[in-house]
């Protein structure tokens, strides 16, 4: 486990308060990135968390973007994150790993996994297989190559790019990262990512018993606010959930309460 020394502050704002729990950071008051240059991060070895993010930002969002693989990096901490089951743990089988285990510290995170994870990416023939992951091919194995070259836990790897990833749309909230989540050590059980045909009783049922409140579940959806969607009607594909996919914004949330024929979101 890494000390206060090696977190990343990537600032925060109440969505991130929600999100942080659920993703496993904890918070930071901070609206700017600090940095600690001068700590070498065990989780980390023979790089900076500096020249981490610089990598990423070039090479994985693409100088830095809002767009595509960001966007895909946010949603991969949710499906990565649910992947837990507080019944499937009291009925005696293995409830999955969550977000996995990182330095709580500091953190005010409700959630409290109970191993590892970054099961997505470590067994992504398997979950990659279920067709709720569908769409997500492309950053678990762009995080995979990367993780590997810098010798990063899987499970630090899906929660550090979704926290670069939030930082790159504009007004969304930011999130403080902390590092040293071990392997998973096996693939999430199925059947525990929600899906849009689920009635909202059915999610808000599947979010508690990944130890999230209906109030959880409320402002985690503020991540739909910079979405698109892919496979739900691939004709058309890249439509957006709302009408400023661009920013960061409550729109999500006044739109979703309106039935709308508007052709610019889905
Ligand atoms: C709780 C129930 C949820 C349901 C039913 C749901 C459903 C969906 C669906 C159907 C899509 C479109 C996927 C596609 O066709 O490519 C989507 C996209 C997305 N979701 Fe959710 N979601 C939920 C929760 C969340 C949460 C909690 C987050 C927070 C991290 C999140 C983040 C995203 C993001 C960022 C995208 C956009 C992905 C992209 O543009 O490639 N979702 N979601």
């Amino acid at each position: 486990m890494l000390l206060a020394k090696s977190k990343l502050k990537l600032g925060c704002g109440i969505a991130g308060v929600y999100l942080g729990s659920l993703i496993c950071s904890a918070l930071a008051a901070s609206t700017v990135l600090e940095l600690s240059e001068s700590y070498a991060d065990p989780a980390m070895p023979g790089h900076t968390p500096t020249q981490i993010l610089d990598d990423m930002q070039a090479n994985v969002f693409d100088g830095g973007r809002c767009g595509d693989q960001a966007r895909e990096a946010i949603r991969l901490t949710f499906h990565d994150g649910i992947g837990q089951s507080v019944s499937l743990r009291a009925s005696g089988h293995f409830g999955g790993g969550g977000a996995g285990e990182c330095d709580r510290q500091n953190a005010t995170s409700k959630v409290k996994p109970s191993s590892k994870d970054g099961s997505i990416i470590q067994f992504a023939s398997v979950e990659l297989a279920d067709p709720a992951n569908e769409g997500l091919d492309d950053i678990v194995y762009a995080l995979k190559i990367f993780a590997d070259s810098h010798d990063i836990s899987y499970g630090d790897m899906v929660q550090f790019a979704g926290a670069v990833a939030l930082s790159n749309c504009p007004g969304s909230p930011r999130l403080e990262f902390f590092a040293g989540r071990p392997k998973a050590i096996a693939p999430a059980p199925p059947r525990l990512i929600p899906s849009p045909s689920d009635s909202v009783e059915h999610i808000l049922a599947r979010m508690e018993d990944a130890g999230l409140s209906p109030e959880d579940t409320v402002a985690l959806l503020a991540a739909h606010s910079v979405a698109v969607q892919k496979t739900v009607d691939p004709s058309v594909s890249g439509m957006p959930l709302d009408s400023t996919p661009e920013a960061f914004d409550t729109q999500f949330y006044l739109e979703i309460t309106v039935v709308s024929d508007n052709p610019r979101h889905f």
